[in-house]
């Protein structure tokens, strides 16, 4: 399941796998997870499909939804890569440790063993570059929504990592317009 969503996109959101119900409908992020990121995306006057992209860093589904494996995500980031170079989002958001540990180890913002030694919460909160080829692009990273409904409570970082995003993507207009 590649992903979805408007193939000219300013937003790029990267989630970790598919789950069954993702699965079964051929489209990321459809479940209580998918509700609670609909709702997010709304608040940022954002909607699925309209200028926002959605994708997975595995293109399938972990059996019995277990973690992704490090050959599994070796083997998709070729994928994934591939689809920031078509799509060329303005703005990438990162969901979650996978997600988050793969872009910013491919994009050149972290060596892998830092990554893998640095906690979410001190990953978030911040704007990375991501190397593509000659072009970069922002990445910011978030908290997981399986995450958020599990800690409500993070989800006021959450919103502030949303709101950062769309700082940076607003500061990005204004300096590219003048
Ligand atoms: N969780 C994810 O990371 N991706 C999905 O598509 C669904 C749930």
């Amino acid at each position: 399941m590649p992903g979805v969503g408007d193939r000219q996109p300013t937003w790029l959101i990267v989630g970790e796998a598919p789950g069954e119900e993702e699965d079964r409908q051929g489209e990321p992020f459809v479940g209580r997870a998918g509700h609670l990121l609909d709702r997010m995306l709304t608040a940022l006057a954002l909607r699925r499909g309209q200028g926002v992209y959605i994708a997975n860093v595995l293109k399938c589904r972990p059996p019995r939804n277990r973690n992704p494996q490090p050959q599994e995500i070796a083997q998709c980031t070729p994928y994934l890569w591939r689809q920031i170079a078509l799509l060329q989002p303005r703005i990438i958001l990162a969901l979650g440790r996978f997600a988050a540990q793969t872009l910013l180890a491919e994009g050149g913002c972290l060596p892998p063993q830092e990554l893998a030694a640095t906690p979410l919460g001190r990953l978030r909160g911040r704007v990375f570059t991501a190397r593509l080829g000659t072009r970069t692009v922002p990445v910011v990273v978030s908290y997981h929504p399986a995450y958020l409904l599990r800690n409500p409570a993070d989800k006021a970082k959450a919103w502030a990592d949303l709101c950062l995003a769309a700082q940076t993507l607003e500061s990005s207009v204004l300096s590219s317009t003048g």
